[in-house]
């Protein structure tokens, strides 16, 4: 973001001049902007973040869009079943969902609690759960979920001093690195997805995970996908290096 979006960003949630000044102060000395005024944008909406969180990247959008279109295509309202965002921090990818198929009932779950508050703000009335992964979720839904969507931690560890120091001093270590080749919790995702996802038979399609990842991951992606007889496809973004994995069970 250029310096003069920045500027309009601070004036608009800015009580006064007052603030302006204080606000330009912090971000001076390198405090993400969104943690300043406490909002995001985010596929037109504004959602609620805050400091000690991870901010929601706009290449994320594509996995929110692509997650919309597996409900509204797959009309998951009608199917008793839900919508769940893994690893959900503030809950970009479930609030999009709920604001444009609204009766989809969306469940989120992350192991931080500081995240989850700002989720429920963002998500009303969505079922929000703490704790590990998907064993956050409640076992009545094993076997119910029609889209598991997470963008999870996907940076490789070694890959630390290539990012921001924005993302480095100022978001979770745990939002942000997923082990040696960054797989490791998607890796965990894959393997304990098989367990929520509804089952398809002639009448209902399989469920869906999706995946969000960088480009150069996403042919071990789809190796560990496959070994669990997941069918794959990948979705490039336009940016050329985000893709989504939908990894749907046959
Ligand atoms: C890259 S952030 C994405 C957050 C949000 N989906 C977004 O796009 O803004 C990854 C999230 O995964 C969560 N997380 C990491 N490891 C987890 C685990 N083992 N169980 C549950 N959540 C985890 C972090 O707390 C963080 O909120």
């Amino acid at each position: 973001m250029f310096a003069d979006d920045e500027a309009r960003v601070l004036r608009r949630w800015a009580a006064d001049d007052r603030q302006v000044d204080d606000w330009v102060r912090r971000r001076a000395v390198g405090e993400p902007l969104e943690h300043i005024v406490g909002r995001v944008e985010f596929g037109g909406l504004d959602l609620y973040v805050g400091p000690g969180v991870f901010v929601p990247r706009r290449r994320s959008l594509l996995l929110a869009e692509v997650v919309v279109e597996q409900v509204v295509t797959d009309q998951i309202t009608d199917r008793d079943s839900v919508v769940v965002e893994a690893c959900c921090g503030v809950a970009p990818i479930g609030a999009v969902v709920r604001d444009r198929a609204l009766r989809t009932p969306v469940m989120l779950a992350d192991v931080e609690g500081r995240a989850l508050a700002f989720a429920r703000r963002n998500v009303p009335g969505a079922d929000v759960y703490e704790g590990e992964l998907l064993a956050a979720l409640p076992p009545r839904v094993r076997g119910r979920v029609a889209v598991i969507a997470a963008v999870p931690p996907y940076v490789p560890d070694s890959q630390a001093r290539l990012l921001p120091a924005e993302a480095t001093d100022h978001e979770p270590r745990r939002a942000l690195f997923g082990g040696s080749d960054g797989l490791d919790t998607v890796r965990l995702l894959l393997e304990q997805s098989l367990d929520y996802l509804v089952r398809g038979d002639d009448l209902v399609r399989g469920g869906v995970v999706a995946l969000e990842m960088h480009r150069s991951q996403a042919a071990t992606a789809q190796e560990v996908a496959a070994s669990h007889g997941y069918r794959t496809r990948i979705v490039l973004g336009d940016d050329g290096q985000t893709v989504v994995l939908l990894a749907s069970v046959v």
